[in-house]
């Protein structure tokens, strides 16, 4: 585990004279075609200790760009530990995973992350470096243009690819449009700034049917990420839209381990979805890295076997801790009526904003299927819905009844 500083992060590929192409493309160009509103790129004044440090860094740094490079092949042809891959969201349930994955694939990762990472802050910066054990981390502030790109600059190494898996731990409306737009748009200018060739996004399978805020925020980048691809032909993303990850369908295990009905809404076959183990979507992001099937493509993905539905997650749980199944049926209506509720007041109280919105995000959950949404039929389709890895929901759910859920915990709000 490392800091990043010149100091100890030997193995990264130094900045090329070609990333100050980019530089100048993107403070031209790129940001004020497709960013207006943020804030103007600022001019890169390099503290001292940040001089001294990119010279001493130099100096350490084995590796060298290459000297020709075509657009498409460029990072592509390269051996991994010679692909310099930048995460944010590092510190995130999925974004740990990623980075795990691409330092065992031997790629040089920089995990950018907070000093306080985690749900409110709770990992200390010793936690926090212990989690990103085997990357560079690099602690920046990816709410900020500035910081990120001076946290960046100060580092003196080119990106050869982005990754993020970034997004807003509350699902509040600003929350939002902060993390899953605008923090991420910095990830994306900083990276590209810095010679980055590929962009691979975790988005949500659940934005094909956007009525939720973060739905929207994070649409909104997508449709900026594909523009740029389309603007420049060197440059390509991969956008990975997963069904529900297995932590998400954790939440009722400890319930029937001790007797508990299970809840669910309506006859509990509103949704289904087909659950995807987090070490198993890590590895399809690790792909996205490299693959050039990849490229250029929205990516549903969803995990091994058939979809399955709250009641049959329910009676998969019910049979492993050998309990007689009993089941709790809300009726849908009763969201219906608190979100009813909570619009009207919310006209009053605009505070009452984020609760609305928690709301709607647990109505949409609660009904809407993780699957291909086919327009043309106006339902979900199971079959459609691609499969990848081999960790199955029923080997999961038998190892949190053994073992507990610690390191399964939801975030603030259970969302996608
Ligand atoms: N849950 C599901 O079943 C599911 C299914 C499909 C898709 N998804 C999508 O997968 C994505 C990631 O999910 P996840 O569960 O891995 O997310 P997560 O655990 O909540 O991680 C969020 C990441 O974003 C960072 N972040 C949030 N706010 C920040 C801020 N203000 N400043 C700096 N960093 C900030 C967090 O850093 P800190 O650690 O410092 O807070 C963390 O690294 C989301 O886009 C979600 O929509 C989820």
């Amino acid at each position: 585990m490392s800091i990043c500083t010149p100091f100890n992060c030997n193995g990264l590929n130094p900045i090329s004279s070609k990333s100050n192409t980019f530089k100048n493309l993107l403070t031209s160009q790129f940001i004020s075609q497709t960013i207006p509103h943020t804030v103007p790129l600022p001019s890169l004044h390099l503290s001292q200790s940040c001089k001294a440090n990119r010279k001493r860094f130099q100096l350490v740094t084995a590796s060298a760009a290459p000297a020709l490079e075509s657009p498409k092949t460029s990072f592509r042809s390269k051996n991994p530990k010679d692909i310099n891959v930048l995460v944010v969201g590092s510190t995130g349930y999925i974004g740990n995973f990623v980075v795990k994955e691409l330092v065992r694939r031997g790629f040089n990762v920089i995990a950018v992350a907070r000093e306080r990472s985690g749900i409110k802050g709770k990992n200390s910066k010793d936690e926090t470096l212990g989690l990103l054990s085997g990357a560079n981390a690099c602690f920046s502030d990816v709410t900020k243009l500035e910081s990120l790109e001076g946290s960046i600059e100060c580092l003196g190494v080119s990106i050869d690819v982005v990754v993020s898996c970034l997004a807003s731990r509350s699902g509040g409306v600003k929350d939002s449009w902060l993390i899953d737009y605008e923090a991420t748009k910095n990830s994306l200018v900083v990276g590209r700034k810095f010679g980055a060739k590929h962009f691979v996004l975790l988005s949500a399978i659940c934005v094909q049917k956007p009525l939720l805020e973060f739905q929207r925020a994070k649409l909104k980048f997508e449709a900026e990420l594909i523009e740029e691809a389309e603007r420049d032909e060197g440059f390509s993303y991969s956008i990975v839209r997963p069904t529900a990850f297995f932590k998400s369908l954790a939440g009722q295990v400890e319930l029937v381990k001790d007797g508990k009905p299970y809840v669910m809404f309506g006859d509990g076959r509103l949704c289904a979805c087909k659950p995807i183990s987090e070490p198993d979507l890590a590895s399809f992001i690790a792909d996205c890295v490299l693959s050039e099937e990849l490229v250029n493509k929205v990516l549903p993905v969803g995990g091994p076997g058939k979809a399955v539905t709250p009641l049959e997650q329910g009676e998969m749980l019910f049979r492993l801790a050998g309990k007689e199944p009993k089941f709790l049926k809300v009726p849908i209506q009763i969201m219906d009526f608190a979100i009813g509720v909570l619009d009207f007041l919310v006209k009053i109280f605009p505070s009452l904003e984020d609760a609305a919105e928690f709301g709607k995000i647990g109505r949409y959950y609660a009904a809407e299927s993780m699957l291909i949404w086919d327009p043309k039929t106006g339902e979900y389709d199971a079959d459609s819905t691609p499969s990848y890895g081999n960790d199955t929901l029923e080997e999961f759910f038998k190892r949190v009844l053994e073992k507990g859920i610690d390191g399964q915990e939801l975030g603030e709000q259970m969302i996608f």
